[in-house]
């Protein structure tokens, strides 16, 4: 059989229109070009009728709008399974050079002790007179990247990612230690709970396979599609609330979430679903966290779900060409975290995750903590680099690049000083 140049390239062209591999328009970065568009009502319901309160937004336009998330973007969020046990593996009461005790703790999802668990490592000060609020967030490559300290376990799921990913990259301790800042936490009598993200799915088109979508279907009675990535890296979080609430030395109401970039997207996500968490931040989330997606700035809806497809539920990609269509944008998941402590954070070469889009979104949930007789950040105005401004919701913009430094850390806080202590 005879097939021609030319019918090979016609079927190559073809299928990659169905496969999705055409090209992404380039980024706008262009202020001008950004577009028109009218943000989704807040305020009213599905119904057509206006929210007048507190305890009409908590009892009716939460509870839409949460639906409409979960329906549109991010799919179901499942409680814990009825097996969960929590298995004490090391204790350090040396840790941070005598100031902390590192507790190892493994969160076993299932009877016995089998996979998959989530490995928290949670540091408290030593000093301490009562049970103390924590910091529970995310990191991006395993416990061991969190402090050079050798107690701690090398994460085994980070291995198999790394092997997974074919990458013969060496696992560093400490590598992330700039990242999280465990020093100043504790210092100022704070605890830090961390477990790497892909304990329940590696992050991948194809982790859903082998993660707690797939493997805990039965026992969350839901089908791997009808949550996403992102809900299961958000529904570890709460998984690691559940352990935290048991823990005598937690102050189980003073839990506050935070996440950086793409864990930043999860933390908000958890902070919307997990009302238990006092309060949130959203560190350089961009698209997709705290940025608006009708703003044509920087990544779009477009390109993550091109770039990323198992992040969110296949709906959210039938809104990639006319991102106005959505029933939400991502003010409405901001708001989802009123009347609690809200912190939204970005930094200025983070052109990507669209910084104006992200303070505007904050702005833009004003009237719902007016609700609850709460100032929200209290201007229109972008402040100026490297301050922090706002009341119950606060923002930032940080000079330099995507990432999460001392200088962010210091003022969350000085946030959870204020509002959560
Ligand atoms: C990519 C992605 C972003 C994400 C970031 C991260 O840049 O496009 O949406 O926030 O990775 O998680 O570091």
């Amino acid at each position: 059989m005879r097939i021609s140049v030319c019918r090979i390239a016609l079927a190559i062209s073809v299928l990659s229109s169905f496969t999705g591999n055409a090209q992404l328009p380039s980024p706008n970065y262009d202020e001008s070009k950004v577009g028109t568009y009218t943000l989704p009502a807040l305020l009213t319901t599905n119904g057509g009728i206006p929210v007048r309160s507190g305890k009409e937004w908590k009892q009716t336009r939460r509870k839409e709008v949460l639906q409409l998330f979960k329906d549109n973007m991010y799919g179901q969020y499942p409680g814990g399974t009825k097996d969960m046990h929590f298995k004490i593996q090391q204790i350090d009461s040396g840790a941070v050079a005598g100031t902390a005790i590192a507790k190892q703790i493994r969160i076993y999802l299932q009877k016995g002790e089998q996979g998959p668990f989530i490995d928290l490592l949670l540091y408290v000060p030593i000093n301490k007179k009562k049970p103390v609020p924590v910091f529970a967030g995310l990191n991006f490559f395993g416990n061991q990247s969190v402090s050079p300290d050798e107690h701690i376990l090398i994460s085994e799921k980070y291995r198999e990612f790394l092997k997974f990913k074919n990458k013969n990259t060496p696992v560093v301790r400490g590598e992330q230690e700039r990242n999280w800042c465990v020093k100043e936490l504790i210092q100022h009598g704070y605890g830090l709970a961390t477990a790497y993200y892909g304990d329940v799915e590696l992050d991948d088109s194809t982790g859903w396979k082998t993660g707690v979508r797939s493997v805990l279907s039965k026992a969350l009675q839901l089908r791997p599609e009808q949550w996403s990535a992102m809900g299961a890296w958000a529904w570890e979080l709460s998984r690691i609330l559940d352990y935290l609430q048991t823990d005598k030395d937690i102050a189980a109401d003073k839990v506050i979430v935070i996440g950086h970039s793409r864990l930043g997207k999860a933390a908000l996500w958890a902070g919307a679903d997990d009302e238990r968490f006092a309060a949130v931040i959203s560190n350089n989330s961009g698209e997709g966290g705290a940025a608006l997606a009708r703003r044509n700035y920087g990544q779009t809806l477009q390109n993550i779900t091109k770039s990323f497809p198992h992040w969110y539920i296949s709906k959210y990609t039938t809104y990639a060409a006319n991102v106005n269509a959505l029933p939400v944008d991502q003010h409405m998941l901001l708001a989802l975290m009123a009347p609690r402590p809200l912190y939204v954070a970005s930094a200025s070469n983070d052109r990507w995750s669209d910084p104006y889009g992200e303070f505007l979104a904050a702005q833009s949930t004003a009237p719902v903590y007016q609700l609850f007789h709460l100032k929200g950040l209290g201007t229109g105005q972008m402040p100026p680099p490297d301050t922090s401004i706002g009341n119950r919701v606060r923002y930032h913009i940080r000079t330099g690049d995507h990432d999460i430094l001392l200088f962010d850390w210091l003022q969350y806080i000085r946030f959870a000083d204020e509002l959560v202590k």
